[in-house]
């Protein structure tokens, strides 16, 4: 069912437990009426929302609403004035940005910031040191992705931009996370890539890893997530299935003006 209107903000008793979230140390990821500001300007007005375990959760909204401040304010890259932010019922506020990986939470940024420099292993095996164990990570990782097993000496920076980007998903993959965040995976990348992208993410429900993905493309956020979650100006103004979703195509013009056919 879709929620009524601003949803998202009736959700400060804490989010209902999602499909497979099953025991108190497996509560997932909670957002719960999270603000943040830049400076004075405040961009977040009380976010809302869970990931469970092995849950895709697709943060939808318009350029400026708050998308990829909602992912940093997880990371810790940008501290919120108010709210919670839990892992499995631990509190994520206050810890710095390097601690956060540790716990199993794996940020894909937008723009993919590899290390243009270092070959195409060196960062995936920066990826591999936030885990303390690493057998058979690289080797699955790899199976995901295996173009990029001919690319290994290459240098990152000389990488097309989808091939970055592939390698941006696979070294937050190497952490071995349990939860991905991932930030406009698809963007520019050719047709082929974003369909291997979008089974690279559906296939992680196998390993229970829940992701929470910000995405601009409709077809492929429809395409993968279990609940979408619609965003404007800072707040969570709506959650509903993909198949929901598709029986109102006012608010995806709503939301984000688009008219899907
Ligand atoms: N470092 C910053 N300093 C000041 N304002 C910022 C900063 N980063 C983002 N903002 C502002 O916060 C608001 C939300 O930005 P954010 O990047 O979270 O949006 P978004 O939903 O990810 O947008 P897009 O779809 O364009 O990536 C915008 O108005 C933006 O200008
Ligand atoms: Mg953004």
């Amino acid at each position: 069912m879709i929620r009524g209107r601003r949803a998202g903000r009736t959700a400060r008793g804490g989010a209902p437990r999602r499909r497979g979230a099953t025991r108190d140390g497996d509560r997932g990821l909670e957002l719960d009426a999270v603000r943040c500001a830049y400076g004075e300007a405040p961009v977040l007005h009380g976010v809302s929302l869970s990931v469970a375990p092995g849950e895709v959760l697709c943060l939808l909204g318009r350029n400026g609403a708050g998308k990829t401040t909602t992912l940093r304010a997880v990371m810790g890259l940008v501290r919120p004035c108010a709210g919670r932010i839990r892992l499995d019922g631990r509190d994520l506020i206050g810890l710095r940005p390097h601690e956060i990986p540790r716990l199993g939470v794996a940020y894909v940024p937008q723009g993919r910031r590899l290390f243009p420099f270092l070959t195409v292993e060196e960062n995936l095996r920066m990826g591999l040191l936030v885990q303390r164990r690493d057998a058979g990570t690289l080797a699955w990782v790899l199976e995901l992705f295996p173009a990029l097993r001919e690319r290994l000496r290459q240098r990152a920076g000389t990488l097309s931009g989808g091939e970055q980007q592939m390698v941006a998903t696979a070294r937050a993959l190497c952490a071995n996370p349990r939860y991905l965040l991932m930030d406009e995976p698809t963007e520019g990348l050719m047709p082929a890539m974003v369909q291997t992208l979008a089974e690279t993410i559906r296939g992680l429900r196998t390993r229970r890893v829940g992701v929470l993905l910000v995405e601009q493309k409709i077809d492929v956020a429809l395409s993968v997530a279990d609940r979408v979650a619609l965003m404007e100006q800072g707040r969570i103004e709506h959650q509903a299935t993909p198949a929901e979703l598709a029986g109102r195509a006012d608010l995806l013009v709503r939301y984000l003006g688009v008219a899907r056919s």
